[in-house]
Parts: C-alpha cells; structure tokens; sequence
C-alpha cells in the first residue's frame, strides 16, 4: 500500500520559489507522471517526497503517517536517477545487493562474490531474490557484468533492478529514460508499464517529454513555475486542458492557437468567419486552439479558410501541412492521413476546415471558457 499525500509544499532556493503550495494525491498503485519544462520544480518536488530535500512548508504523508521529518532510508521508497548512479567497479548483481546491504540484513564488511558458489543460506536467499528480480527484468545473464560492459537500457534496467529488489512501497524515477536512444526510449516505456503492471506498485515518475507522460500514466500532473496546472489522466489533460498552457504542452505537432474575438452577443469569430459559437463574454478578444488533427484539407467554400502550404511533414501514416494564413505570423498545421502519391505541392494555395465541436476556447488570461452554446449542424 502507498498512498502519497503532498499538501501545500513550498520551497524556495535562494531568492527563487521553486514550488509554489503544491497538493497532490496519488492513489496506491497508480502511475502519476510529473511532467513540465526544464526548471519547473520537478525533480525538487520528487525529491521532497523521498526525503532527499526538505520543504519550507508543507506535509508528505504516505498511507495517512506523516512522513516530512522521516529520514529518506525509513520511509521506504525507492529511487530511480536519471544517471542510473550504479556502482561502477560492482557486478550487476552486486549493485542490486547494495539497497539490502544498506538496510542491514547483517551483511559482512565486504560484499562477497555472488553466485552459484555461494554457500551460507541467506546469501542463497538473497542471490534467489536477486535471480527473480533479473527475470522479471530479463537481464539475467547479466549479473556478472559490470556496468561498463552493458548497454543503455541494460544499465536502465539495472538501476531499476536495484530499486526492485527492496520491495518499496512506492517507486520514485526521475527521467530514468532520458539517456537512452529514441527507439529504446519507446520500447523501455511499454516495459515500464509492462513492469508497473506486474509489481502492483506506486510509480512516481518525472519527465519533461509530454509525449511520455500521455502514453504512460494513469495521471499526469502538468507543472510550470513551480505549480500544478492540471491533474488528471491523460486524455482528459490532452482534450480538456483547462488553460492555454496546458493546451500548448501537450500535444504533438502542437496545437493551433489562433487569435479570435466575440461580437455583442459574445459569438466568436475565427478569421473574421462566425463559428455560430456563443461565450458568455461579448467584446473579447480569445484565443483558439485547435489541434491539428481537429482541422482538414477541404474545398473552397463558405465553410472553409485559405492557407498557402510552406512545409510538410511526413510522419508515414500522417502527413501535416504547415500552412500559412493571413495576419497570422505562426503557420497553421493540419494533419492529413497519407494517401499514396497524392500530396499537395509546396507553395500552392489550399483551403482548411476546423472540427467546430472541437474548439479549445481559451479568454485574454489563458482560461478556458465553456462554450454556451454550439451549432454543430455542419462542421465547418
Ligand atoms: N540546490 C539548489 N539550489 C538552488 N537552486 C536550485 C537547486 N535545485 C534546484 N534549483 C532550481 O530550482 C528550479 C527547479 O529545479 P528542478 O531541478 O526541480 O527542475 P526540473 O523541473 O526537474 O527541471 P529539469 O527538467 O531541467 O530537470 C530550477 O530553477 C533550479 O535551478
Ligand atoms: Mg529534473
């Protein structure tokens, strides 16, 4: 069991505050990604809750004990570095010995070589431990080996070895993937899952990869300066971000935000076109967002809106026509799905249409506003 607490954390380092009242609840056995840019307070926030930092203010309780005074090593979690921080001249199996050694299961002075040869019991015990830690890692016929001699992701999966074998109450990662290629990036992320599934664990895991966050938790929390913007799963971030920030995160291209404005009655207009979309604030000038995917190639007609194509990005099974529009100094993308031999060429004139009921409506400040009232008739 670990369910983790954080209320009202703040810490500032010099003059700087890095976090801001943070709250947080995650829920036993869930996997919550901490995801924001570079700098906004992640890995301090992810560290507070290991007891590596301390906050200014603020409680971390983990399964209703307050836990903010304990020392890091008595509050059983366990801790993934973006640096793996393996021991360089141990073994694999050594550096996963380490955590139990240091929770003094009355090991000797020297750690002593581990392997078949071992003869006392509780070495036996441990070294089985070990074995089926490295299963369920499939890494082992690796415990020989010293980290120089693996790979990227065999090192990951070490490190996460090592933390495994302690049977934490929560597991704490802090870009555990970020050194490794894009391809092994993609496929140590569904092993992650794969392994949270298994382990019936709490993961905590920080990244500033959106991408990662979206295909990997069951909630994400999305941080800039210092604040928790949005807390929720995934698709409900990606399709309801509640502020225009959130909205610019995540999403891959990213979405489309187009200035538009409301007329008396607070109908809002996108390149001087009605959308027949109410807000309640009339006279306002708004920002749009639309992902690309919410927006189409189309014919020229009433419903659509012009764009010159100046870049295209082929992506296999999508293409995205970066297009540009007038009075926007940003290009407008537009996903289309690949039809064989049948592109449009560069510099040419098209016509677009957007998903009406797809509209991300956000007000001067950034907020998003509830659309009063929709004619979704005809997408337009
Ligand atoms: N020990 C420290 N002393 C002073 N400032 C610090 C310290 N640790 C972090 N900071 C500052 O606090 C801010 C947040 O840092 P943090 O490492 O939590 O960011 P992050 O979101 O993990 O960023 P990244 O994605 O780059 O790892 C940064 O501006 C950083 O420079
Ligand atoms: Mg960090």
């Amino acid at each position: 069991m670990a369910n983790i607490r954080l209320s009202n954390i703040s810490k500032r380092f010099g003059n700087t505050d890095v976090l801001n009242g943070i709250d947080l609840d995650i829920n036993d056995r869930e996997f919550v990604t901490l995801v924001g840019p570079s700098g906004c307070g992640k890995s301090t926030l992810l560290r507070i809750l290991a007891g590596l930092e301390s906050a200014d203010t603020g409680t971390v309780s983990i399964d209703d004990t307050d836990v903010t005074r304990i020392r890091p090593a008595d509050r059983n979690l366990s801790m993934v570095f973006q640096s793996y921080a393996l021991y360089p001249h141990l073994s694999v199996a050594q550096n996963m010995l380490t955590p139990l050694k240091l929770r003094d299961l009355s090991f000797p002075q020297r750690l002593p070589l581990i392997g078949p040869l071992l003869a006392k019991t509780e070495y036996k015990t441990l070294y089985q431990q070990i074995k089926n830690t490295a299963q369920i890692l499939k890494i082992e016929n690796l415990l020989d080996r010293k980290p120089g001699q693996l790979s990227g992701g065999q090192r990951q999966r070490a490190a996460l070895g090592r933390a495994m074998v302690r049977d934490p109450l929560a597991f704490l990662m802090d870009e555990p993937l970020s050194n490794l290629d894009a391809a092994l990036r993609v496929h140590m992320r569904s092993e992650l899952t794969q392994l949270h599934q298994r382990l019936r664990a709490t993961f905590v895991y920080v990244t500033h990869d959106q991408s990662e966050a979206l295909t990997m938790s069951d909630k994400m929390a999305v941080m800039m300066k210092g604040k928790i913007l949005q807390y929720g799963p995934p698709d409900e971030v990606y399709h309801n971000p509640q502020t225009i920030d959130v909205a610019r995160f995540i999403g891959s291209p990213a979405i489309n935000i187009i200035p538009g404005s409301t007329d008396e009655t607070g109908c809002v207009s996108l390149f001087g076109k009605s959308l027949e979309t109410h807000v309640s604030y009339p006279h306002s000038t708004l920002h749009i967002g639309l992902r690309p995917e919410h927006l189409s190639l189309s014919e020229n007609n009433g419903n659509s809106f012009p764009g010159i194509i100046r870049h295209i990005e082929n992506l296999g099974s999508d293409l995205f026509y970066h297009l540009e529009t007038e009075g926007m100094s940003q290009r407008i993308v537009v996903r289309s799905s690949q039809s064989e031999g049948k592109r449009l060429p560069l510099g040419s004139l098209t016509y677009f249409k957007a998903q009406k009921n797809k509209l991300l409506i956000f007000g001067e400040s950034g907020n998003r506003l509830t659309v009063k009232s929709q004619k979704l008739a005809e997408v337009a």
